[in-house]
């Protein structure tokens, strides 16, 4: 069993893993700043799982602190989610997001380092392919990202692949996650997106409880289907056993690799409406609208390699998502019939 630090613990896939890692018997430590996650994950965490995290509060940028906080615990090995995600709010502050995001890896990788702590699982993002010739998509397809968020998780993914290859870091992994949704199935946990949500999924789920009175449907007219973009969900409980398999994997195994964290199934915008209104028996009103610039008409992962080295594979399907995002949705807006 093994002790590992996950940076960033506390939120959205983060708490997810957390539970996961519990459940499968090893120890986590949470560092969290807090910036973008609830006071009362932890005590959520604590009555979902049976178990009490140390956390420790702190931003990744403060090597001082995270260094000391490394010397606490025997950590094995981190898992390092803590990141600016906002692709529009990178664009508007570029700066922010290079010295959040790289600047942040740098110095956890110095903590890392001063400790001898040398293995790590980074969240990467589908993102890096930018707008792909084809799907589904492989690891070695061509990384053309299209915004500052996107280049800082590629800068990322660089800066760990080279620390394993010149054996600063003895096990690396990069997963690029498609589109995580859902929560919990005990709806103890889940997202909080901040403000109107960017993704699809919690925007249908507000549709659902009647924060928002409708859906906009970004183009009919993809060459798809029925028109609409084709993306790749994944449960984020799925999501969280790839990372405890990636943790375990690299215990294991001193190696480094690259995997896309999909389903490797395209799911449309109206595929998502009518499953969520399948699992859950609400309406979700929608227009279509002109597309938006830069939206992609189909993104899906090729998610066999995942598979071939870590025995992963996502199990949940959109209904499950849909019902699990639903329920979490529900029971934090007080609707009690679901
Ligand atoms: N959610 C997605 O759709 C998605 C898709 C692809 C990749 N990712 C990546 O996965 C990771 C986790 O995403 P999430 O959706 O759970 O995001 P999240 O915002 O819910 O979780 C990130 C956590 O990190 C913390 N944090 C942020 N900056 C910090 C800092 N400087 N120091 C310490 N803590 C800090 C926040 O308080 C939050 O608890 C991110 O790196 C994100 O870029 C997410």
């Amino acid at each position: 069993m093994a002790c590992v630090l996950l940076t960033g613990g506390n939120g959205y896939i983060g708490s997810h893993t957390t539970a996961v890692l519990s459940e499968r018997g090893h120890d986590v430590i949470i560092l969290d700043n807090f910036s973008n996650s609830g006071r009362d994950v932890p005590d959520r965490l604590r009555r979902l799982t049976g178990k009490t995290f140390p956390i420790i509060e702190a931003d990744i940028r403060d090597t001082a602190t995270v260094t000391a906080a490394l010397a606490e615990f025997p950590i094995d090995a981190v898992i390092h989610f803590a990141a600016l995600k906002a692709v529009g709010e990178s664009e508007a502050d570029p700066l922010l997001y290079y010295d959040m995001n790289i600047v942040g890896t740098i110095r956890l990788l110095e903590a890392m380092q001063a400790r001898n702590i040398r293995r790590i699982v980074f969240s990467s993002s589908a993102t890096v392919y930018g707008q792909p010739d084809f799907s589904p998509i492989p690891e070695d397809a061509p990384t053309r990202v299209q915004n500052i968020y996107g280049r800082t998780k590629l800068v990322m993914e660089n800066l760990i692949t080279d620390l394993a290859r010149t054996g600063k870091l003895l096990g690396a992994a990069n997963l690029r996650y498609f589109n995580p949704v859902g929560a919990h199935p005990s709806a103890m946990i889940g997202e909080t997106p901040a403000g109107v949500p960017n993704n699809l999924m919690p925007y249908v789920c507000q549709v659902a409880s009647g924060i928002r009175p409708f859906l906009q449907v970004f183009g009919s007219d993809y060459d798809t289907p029925d028109g609409t973009g084709v993306r790749d969900y994944i449960h984020v409980m799925d999501l969280a056993q790839a990372h405890a398999a990636a943790v375990e994997h690299l215990l294991a195994n001193d190696t480094a690799f690259t995997v896309n964290l999909g389903t490797g199934i395209g799911i449309s915008v109206l595929d998502l409406v009518h499953a969520f209104e399948h699992a859950n028996k609400r309406k979700i009103e929608y227009k279509i609208v002109p597309r938006r610039p830069g939206d992609v008409a189909s993104y899906f992962a090729n998610p066999e390699a995942a598979e071939k080295l870590l025995g992963w594979k996502a199990r949940l399907g959109i209904e499950e998502m849909c019902r699990d995002a639903w329920v979490w949705e529900a029971k934090r807006g007080g609707i009690n019939d679901v």
